[in-house]
């Protein structure tokens, strides 16, 4: 099959084009297009090199294939070539490329986005034998486990600090001794709890569509949740904190709890929607899922209710607020996308998660 590849001005990105196998994947063609970028980028960098140091360009030869070969070795040291060869390698592998179907001109609809995991013959127009498509690169991409977890981490670890170290207090001013109220301590627990099961979840119980995610996130996501972590631990854990009644925090507590474990169960009905190495998005069923579509966010939702209930802090209610209003979004887009797929017959394959 022949496959050009464009750029989004529309100029031709690989010269004369990528011959594939009938039976490729969009990965393949990923691959292809590293491959070539990579040997055009490394030719053009070792001519270079070779005329300005007046040496052979056998070596450049040499070179391509090492760095074609280079994540297979373990290589350590710094030389200056190998280190910008090196980079060169890693420039536009597989996850960091979009790939998307041309879309007819002064056309207003949202382009195809190539799965990944899909055979190039599925995005062919009739019986043609060749195919184009407009590539985008993502900039640097990590998975979203790793994504996850760093997000996680720090509300796990943050918190702890404001419980363990009242000291840390001192440094806002507050000199005297801090007494523990319960609800203090089963905040802890309950957070704790909460962010742990975030962790273990994103490594054994989700099953994500998309590999995964830009670089960027790691940032923004981080500063969402390290920031509102830090927060609501330092007003938790305040020194001159107030707690609410002791029926009150086993109210909050307890209907948290109950929502955790309800969110747990939601997001293993999630899991057995998708195969082990399966796309795509099935309606959800069962438990809670049979009332709404994201039963996964309302109980989240539902369970900061609890804690906020059990604590009362103005932090708390405000992260409850723009997790709310996150999450309401994302299900409007994904009960749409539901909607699309099953009741319109339309495929969208757009991912409509905010990376988060
Ligand atoms: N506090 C906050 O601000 C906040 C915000 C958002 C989420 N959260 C929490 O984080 C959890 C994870 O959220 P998330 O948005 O990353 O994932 P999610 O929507 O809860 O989905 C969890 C997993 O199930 C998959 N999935 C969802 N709907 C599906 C369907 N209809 N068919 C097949 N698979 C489906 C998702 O696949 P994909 O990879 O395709 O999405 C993902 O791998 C949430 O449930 C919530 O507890 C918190």
């Amino acid at each position: 099959m022949k496959v050009t590849v464009t750029t989004r001005s529309g100029r031709e990105l690989i010269k004369g084009g990528l011959e594939l196998s009938d039976s490729a994947t969009v990965t393949d063609l990923q691959e292809a297009i590293h491959k070539r970028i990579l040997m055009y980028n490394g030719a053009h960098f070792t001519w270079t090199l070779c005329a300005t140091l007046e040496v052979s360009m056998d070596t450049s030869k040499i070179a391509i294939g090492w760095i074609m070969d280079m994540d297979k070795r373990s290589v350590h040291g710094h030389h200056g070539v190998l280190w910008t060869l090196w980079t060169l390698s890693k420039k536009y592998y597989p996850s960091r490329q979009r790939l998307i179907l041309p879309l007819p001109p002064g056309s207003k609809g949202r382009p195809t986005v190539l799965h990944y995991k899909k055979s190039l013959k599925e995005y062919v127009d009739g019986n043609k034998n060749e195919l184009t498509v407009v590539f985008k690169d993502l900039g640097p991409q990590v998975n979203y486990s790793t994504l996850f977890f760093f997000e996680y981490l720090g509300p796990l670890i943050l918190y702890p600090v404001f419980y363990y170290f009242p000291d840390v207090y001192q440094l806002f001013g507050y000199k005297g001794e801090r007494v523990t109220h319960p609800a203090q301590s089963y905040a802890l627990y309950y957070w704790s709890l909460h962010y742990f099961k975030r962790i273990m979840e994103t490594f054994f119980v989700h099953r994500f569509s998309h590999a995964t995610s830009p670089l960027s996130n790691v940032f923004r996501n981080c500063a969402y949740y390290w920031t509102f972590g830090a927060w609501i631990a330092y007003y938790v854990n305040h020194p001159l904190y107030t707690p609410v009644s002791d029926r009150q925090m086993k109210v909050g507590f307890a209907f948290g709890l109950l929502c955790q474990v309800s969110n747990f169960y939601c997001h293993i009905l999630l899991r057995s929607l998708r195969s082990s190495d399966g796309g795509g998005y099935q309606i959800p069923y069962g438990f809670l899922f049979n009332i709404v579509t994201c039963a996964n966010y309302t109980t989240e939702i539902y369970q900061w209710l609890g804690f906020n209930v059990a604590t009362q802090t103005i932090a708390g209610c405000v992260f409850m607020a723009v997790a709310a209003s996150i999450m309401t979004n994302w299900a409007l887009a994904k009960h749409r996308r539901l909607k699309k797929i099953y009741l319109m017959g339309k495929r969208e394959d757009q991912n409509i998660r905010g990376d988060g």
